[in-house]
């Protein structure tokens, strides 16, 4: 794990107009590496607004919490490899042959197109879920126990990693050892408004939790000098990392 701190964040472009999201990958690129684009943006441009990232030599975190069938979800994570995407995701609900059939095939497609493999990253459950959520779809077992055991799946399967809640980011490094990416939001620096985020860590906890790169937002976009907040932040990041 030798990624430096702009490597460890990701900036959520939330964000609904293309103007926009260049304006942040222009103003961010030199402190953050990844910039995460999901369903609304993606929906709305399509590959267009990845490829804008990638031209302008940012990474791109494509958060499109794939779920389907396992042949489905294969072929959407190649075009994920095709476009360039620096790390991918699914949802680890979708069982252990979805992640492992997409796991060969993008290996498969990155041998033959000799391009690096995108990071594999699943969901396990969605912090927005509790216990009556599990239990409305017939789950009655604890969310810290299935999130461990969908963790364990993916890793498993052969997955890089999850995105979880930093709260959970302790148990899923004790279960599924030092390789393994915890990518969290919920992520808030002392400078910085909870927003609706309800279960909050800040950086250098969240790293000292276990988390290997950190999604954040607002705390970035809504500051008054979004370059500066972002420098915190990494340096918040630094020092959790050496001590
Ligand atoms: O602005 P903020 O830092 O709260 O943005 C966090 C990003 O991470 C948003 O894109 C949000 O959708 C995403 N996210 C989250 N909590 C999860 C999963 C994803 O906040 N459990």
């Amino acid at each position: 794990m030798n990624k430096s701190a702009k490597d460890r964040l990701i900036f959520a472009l939330d964000v609904d107009d293309f103007d926009q999201a260049r304006h942040w990958v222009e103003t961010l690129k030199d402190n953050v590496g990844v910039f995460k684009i999901g369903k609304q943006l993606f929906t709305r441009y399509g590959p267009d607004v990845v490829r804008m990232v990638v031209d302008r030599g940012a990474d791109v975190f494509l958060d499109l919490k794939y779920h389907d069938i396992p042949n489905t979800v294969a072929k959407a994570a190649v075009e994920a490899a095709r476009l360039g995407v620096r790390i991918f995701n699914v949802h680890a609900l979708g069982g252990g042959e979805m992640m492992r059939t997409a796991a060969a095939e993008v290996e498969s497609y990155c041998r033959t197109a000799h391009c690096q493999r995108p990071q594999m990253l699943a969901v396990t459950i969605l912090t927005s879920s509790d216990q009556a959520t599990l239990a409305e779809v017939g789950i009655d077992r604890p969310v810290a126990e299935m999130v461990v055991r969908l963790a364990r799946l993916a890793l498993d399967s052969g997955f890089d990693g999850v995105v979880a809640s930093p709260r959970e980011a302790a148990m899923i490094r004790s279960a599924c050892g030092d390789g393994f990416a915890i990518v969290t939001p919920g992520v808030r620096p002392a400078f910085s408004a909870q927003d609706d985020q309800k279960r909050i860590m800040t950086p250098a906890d969240a790293i000292a939790a276990g988390a290997t790169a950190l999604v954040i937002g607002r705390p970035i976009s809504a500051a008054a000098d979004p370059l500066d907040a972002a420098d915190q932040i990494l340096s918040e990041i630094s020092t959790a990392l050496s001590s």
